[in-house]
């Protein structure tokens, strides 16, 4: 099967051209202007006449069906899938769990196994690391050579998954031989339990005080630390959900001393806030994730690291439950509330939104966020992330005209509320194709069921430098 997306304006990370684009098959064949004026034809003709034709978007960061607070996450990677392709990102990278006492391997089997014939865009895996012994770091170097090259660590969450420093760093020194990298989740969890501790005492249980608990110079100490930690292992590291200025100055300087230090930041902490977490009624746990949402004075600062480069990108920690019988368990007592938020059907639609339709970056660098640097840094790329002979044909026509109001009636994800309710935006995706396959067209699912591959990553050689 041969497909012309013809008269669009084709828009990369590396720039922008009117060009036609011929897919064959799963793959592009020819990128170029006029191609059928040079004799090129197909079975199918897509009009992009007005729009653009973009890399599908890579989200590096979601956890379908994640047991996490005595719940799951709402979204299996069947419906989280599919609601990712209805907002552009035709590739998500999720998170396999090891448990305390477990093997990685057992947490990435349970993973592809939930996961297999059911999702409906290509997926790749990370594994969250809950217990660095001797045995999980084995598996680590087989894992790589597996095409599961990353692995997420915690400096948070002391009664269940943290590492101490000593454990981060030995997993760090095995990565500098096996290849991989580590993701971190930089808060520092006891001290956030002292000051949690603190406010339950004084009676303060309402979702806010989740955001007041988890201080933004925690967020900053422990990002410092693990970076340094890095440091002395000798490897590149990368911070997961980067939402505060005291974070990002410690990935500011990290870089400037010219430390391989990567970090991604998420639409909540560039669009919500504290002020969201306080909202009454309970309404706040809407809201309740890690780490928090923060003073709003944050967001410009987030959106201006986009700009500079000192953030790579920006994926979504989609992880979503119910406002109903979900975010509800938390009610009298901010700990008991899941934490996590739904968002990987906007993110494509949102940093548009804000960063190109709000004149903070133009169209490549929007780009390069939503689907390169994803690509390059998670062992994708050229296969994933631009528009180019012999990539899958991951593709947008994307209007960036067309106007849209975001809403729990009309989004795709299994969750009874939106972050984003009634927010109108401006551009989104008129059609949706994942390696030659139309999934979506004008909002109107078109595609098979179960098309999504699981992808096997190439080593983290981006991440430490390499540019070939
Ligand atoms: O609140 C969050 N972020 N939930 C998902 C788990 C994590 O730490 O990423
Ligand atoms: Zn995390
Ligand atoms: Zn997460």
């Amino acid at each position: 099967m041969r497909t012309l997306i013809i008269n669009g304006t084709v828009v990369t990370a590396e720039g922008s051209a009117r060009a036609d684009v011929l897919v064959e098959g799963e793959t592009i064949a020819l990128v170029g202007p006029d191609l059928p004026g040079s004799g090129v034809s197909a079975e199918a003709t897509i009009d992009a006449a007005g729009r653009w034709v973009v890399p599908g978007g890579i989200d590096v960061h979601t956890h379908m069906e994640l047991p996490l607070g005595g719940t799951v996450a709402s979204d299996t990677f069947e419906t989280g899938t599919r609601a990712a392709a209805f907002g552009g990102t035709t590739t998500i990278i999720d998170f396999a769990a090891q448990q305390r006492g477990g093997s990685l391997r057992a947490g990435l089997e349970a993973s592809l196994a939930q996961a297999e014939g059911r999702a409906v865009v290509d997926y790749g895996l990370h594994v969250m690391v809950a217990d660095v012994n001797d045995a999980a770091l084995a598996e680590m170097d087989a894992l790589v050579a597996e095409g599961v090259p990353s692995f997420k660590l915690f400096t948070a969450y002391p009664a269940t998954v943290m590492s101490d420093d000593g454990a981060i760093y030995r997993a760090m020194r095995r990565t500098a031989a096996n290849g991989g990298l580590i993701l971190m989740h930089a808060e520092n969890g006891p001290a956030i339990d002292a000051v949690v501790a603190e406010n339950i005492a004084l009676g303060r249980t309402d979702p806010v005080w989740h955001g007041r608990s988890r201080l933004a110079i925690f967020e900053g100490e422990a990002t410092n630390r693990v970076v340094r930690l890095a440091e002395a292992a000798g490897v590149p590291v990368y911070i997961v959900h980067l939402s505060s200025r005291d974070a990002l100055d410690e990935v500011r300087a990290a870089r400037r001393r010219g430390t391989p230090v990567w970090a991604e930041t998420c639409p909540q902490y560039l669009f919500l806030s504290l002020d969201d977490l306080d909202r009454p009624e309970f309404e706040g746990a809407k809201f309740v994730c890690s780490p928090p949402l923060r003073p709003r004075d944050h967001q410009a600062d987030l959106w201006a690291g986009l700009a500079a480069g000192d953030l790579q990108l920006v994926a979504t920690d989609h992880c979503p439950f119910d406002f109903r019988g979900q975010k509800e368990l938390g009610r009298g007592d901010f700990r008991r509330i899941p934490n996590g938020l739904p968002g990987v059907e906007d993110r494509v639609d949102l940093v548009h939104f804000g960063g190109v339709v709000g004149g903070r970056f133009g169209p490549e660098r929007w780009v390069d966020l939503v689907a390169t640097t994803p690509a390059k840094l998670f062992g994708l790329y050229p296969r994933k992330g631009t528009i180019a002979p012999g990539s899958d044909a991951d593709l947008l026509v994307f209007d960036p005209a067309r106007r849209r109001t975001i809403s729990a009636a009309s989004h795709h994800m299994n969750v009874d509320y939106s972050c984003y309710e009634g927010l109108e935006i401006q551009g989104t995706a008129d059609i949706v194709m994942s390696r030659g396959t139309v999934l979506v067209r004008d909002g109107t699912w078109v595609g098979p069921a179960g098309h999504g591959r699981f992808l096997r990553r190439a080593p983290a050689t981006y991440a430490r430098g390499d540019r070939s």
